[in-house]
């Protein structure tokens, strides 16, 4: 399919992962544990990881755990980062395991094991013209910080994220030229435990711990922000949220108010705070409506203020549709939000509802308020494949998904969006962090490694391989 948009020519096309989906090696080099270490296998992952009480060991009597050995891209990452150059990325997404670098997160000294092991991999991705964009902290906290510190309510874990992000941009300041600080930062809101690195306990007051862990995240991002841009003023660091746009189920102003609270709070609280170097003005009343007394010290308002990102990654895999009041049996599944199911659209097989046009709703939404360039780091489809007899994957589902999302991005930019670039999410077919399943897959890359722990851990090409490949050689054009 022609598509007539034009995209930039420098436009950075590419996939992306994290650390502790794909690397394995979970003790190889020194490496701590963090929390996806601990994450138990199968669809009740995160609620058991959220469990009050859980004590963040290792069961395997009880469970197993999936991303100890990931896809083992820590061995194979040569022959990993050869197939995304011959789809042509421009840029390659990737996480730091801050468990390599400080293993029990609280160290004076960086693991050199650690750090070497990144720069092989940075070296093997510009040896393929290919740019790394990473994310210093992704869904994998020490489990030590977790354990002792109580997670992100801490403020001393201030100082450690601080410690970690310093080591990393010293040391990769001429190998990465752009960076992220927290994955999906957001999603503390819905999901602590996986960001922050707490759950809320029987009678603990939800929003007091989660703001406050907020607020320290603020406040380690900001300082991350200002020293990238002291080591490397040409490099550029940016925040990354999941943004779903909230529709109003119907024109009912209740409704159609319930929807654009959730909106503000869910899609616009840690982007403004981190983008606009200040907190929103509707952040007063609703911390003050839900009790929140935030400790706030001297000085870290100006450390907000100075350490604003230069651009808005983000994620986008679904819309969300919004009433003030539902049903069990309305509400909907979705990636951490759960709002009615949105009779005009389709979902996924783990319910997951596809909205091309939301992307393009998001990004609009975004530059009218921000106009600071974006970068989509995440979107994609996760679905079940099928390897025929002779080893292809047809998978038309994924081409087709992408395809729309592709030309509405195409849209938006048509619209005057200012997009850098675009990563697909998994682009080698890898672990999910919701599930902990291998049959939820996204890749355009097969990796023959299955629920049941059984698989050779060979890669193979599947259709959206050569169709993604042909995306990026015509700039966008072929569809
Ligand atoms: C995002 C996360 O929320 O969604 C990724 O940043 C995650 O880590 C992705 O893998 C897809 O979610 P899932 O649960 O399908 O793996």
């Amino acid at each position: 399919m022609t598509n007539t948009t034009v995209f930039p020519k420098d436009f950075l096309w590419g996939g992306a992962t994290a650390a502790n989906q794909m690397e394995g090696g979970f003790h190889e080099g020194n490496k701590g544990l963090n929390i996806a270490d601990v994450l138990p296998g199968g669809k009740q992952r995160l609620r058991i990881l959220a469990e009050p009480g859980f004590n963040f060991d290792i069961d395997t009597d009880k469970y197993t755990y999936p991303n100890h050995e990931a896809i083992d891209f820590y061995h194979r990452y040569k022959e990993d980062i050869a197939l995304f150059a011959e789809m042509g990325f421009k840029v390659f997404r990737m996480s730091i395991a801050w468990t390599r670098i400080f293993p029990q997160g609280n160290e004076l000294e960086p693991n050199e094991e650690g750090l070497a092991f990144y720069d092989r991999v940075f070296d093997e991705l510009h040896k393929h013209g290919i740019e790394p964009v990473v994310t210093i902290s992704h869904y994998e906290m020490p489990v030590n910080l977790v354990k002792e510190y109580g997670g992100w309510k801490s403020r001393e874990v201030i100082t450690f994220f601080e410690r970690y992000a310093k080591a990393v941009l010293d040391r990769y300041k001429d190998k990465v030229k752009y960076w992220m600080t927290f994955n999906e930062i957001n999603s503390g809101l819905v999901m602590p435990i996986m960001s922050l690195g707490f759950s809320i306990q029987p009678g603990e007051h939800k929003y007091q711990s989660v703001a406050q862990g907020l607020h320290h995240q603020f406040v380690a991002s900001a300082k991350a922000v200002e020293y990238c841009h002291e080591v490397n003023p040409e490099a550029q660091i940016g925040c990354m949220i999941i943004y779903a746009p909230v529709y109003a189920f119907d024109s009912n102003p209740e409704n159609v108010f319930y929807a654009n609270q959730e909106a503000r709070l869910f899609n616009n609280y840690c982007g403004d705070v981190m983008v606009r170097g200040a907190y929103p003005a509707f952040a007063k009343r609703f911390l003050k409506e839900q009790g929140v007394e935030l400790e706030i010290e001297e000085g870290d308002l100006e450390t907000i203020q100075k350490g604003k990102v230069d651009y808005i990654g983000f994620s986008y895999y679904m819309s969300r549709t919004e009433k003030a009041e539902k049903t069990e049996e309305e509400k909907a599944q979705g990636n951490m939000m759960s709002g009615v199911k949105n009779p005009f659209l389709q979902a996924s097989d783990w319910g997951w509802e596809i909205d091309p046009l939301g992307l393009r709703i998001a990004m609009n939404d975004m530059y009218d308020r921000y106009q600071v360039p974006l970068f989509i780091v995440e979107n994609g489809l996760g679905a079940y494949d099928k390897v025929e007899a002779d080893g292809s994957v047809n998978d038309d589902y994924r081409i087709e998904y992408l395809r729309n999302h592709i030309q509405a991005m195409g849209e938006a930019i048509e619209d005057g969006v200012d997009l850098m670039g675009y990563t697909s999410w998994g682009c080698i077919d890898l672990v999910s962090a919701s599930t902990g399943e291998y049959s939820k897959r996204y890749g355009f890359i097969y990796v023959d490694k299955h629920d049941d722990g059984s698989g050779t851990l060979e890669r193979s090409r599947k259709k959206s391989f050569h169709w993604y490949k042909k995306v990026i050689a015509s700039d966008g054009a072929d569809l």
